[in-house]
């Protein structure tokens, strides 16, 4: 008889990075890095998150000063750093999370209007606050995915509602331990 408690394996589990360095940096920042790669590790594990997108060209819209960009940087991504917000980009360079040509001073969705089409593997959006234009986020970025490419977004339960706006097209997890309340990510681009 099957034991009741016994769990399928994911053949990811052996990829996700936890307790990724993060010595040098406020506690703001060691805080948020947690939290993503809990929500990391949630997604590949639960095989919503194609491991190949974590290697190649990632922009990380509304970066913040970059705690989903240093997670997705462990993973062997190329990423980009969207913010609208000149200080917290400074935060992100004086840390050396990202790399000043790669901490971009713009409006995430004019950002990615810039960008040609099928050109990034994968567009993030880490703690959105409950007014972001989330939808548009959703179709520009589709826009300038390769396929298989995907799109995650996350958000406290504030943001909610405005998240869930994006479950048709792709998963939603209500919350994950220790990290986020609300996370949705997108199937993979056809
Ligand atoms: C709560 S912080 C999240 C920072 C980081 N992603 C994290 O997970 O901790 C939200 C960030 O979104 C940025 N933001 C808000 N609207 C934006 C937009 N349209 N384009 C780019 N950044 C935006 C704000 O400046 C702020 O830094």
């Amino acid at each position: 008889m099957q034991n009741r408690y016994s769990i399928s394996t994911s053949p990811h589990t052996s990829m996700v990075k936890l307790n990724i360095p993060t010595e040098s940096f406020d506690s703001y920042l060691q805080a948020r890095i947690k939290s993503i790669e809990y929500v990391i590790a949630t997604l590949l594990i639960n095989e919503l998150l194609n491991p190949g997108n974590l290697k190649g060209k990632a922009v990380d819209i509304a970066t913040g000063s970059g705690p989903g960009a240093w997670v997705l940087k462990q993973y062997g991504a190329d990423v980009t750093g969207v913010d609208t917000d000149r200080k917290v980009l400074d935060e992100a360079t004086k840390y050396g999370v990202l790399k000043k040509e790669k901490a971009v001073h713009q409006d995430g969705i004019e950002y990615l209007k810039g960008l040609e089409k099928n050109t990034i593997n994968l567009v993030t959006a880490f703690r959105v606050m409950h007014d972001f234009p989330a939808l548009e986020l959703y179709e520009e970025s589709t826009r300038v995915l390769k396929p298989k490419g995907q799109i995650i977004v996350t958000g406290t339960f504030d943001a909610r509602d405005l998240i869930l706006q994006l479950k048709p097209y792709g998963f939603f997890v209500d919350y994950v331990p220790n990290a986020e309340t609300s996370v949705f990510i997108s199937k993979e681009k056809k």
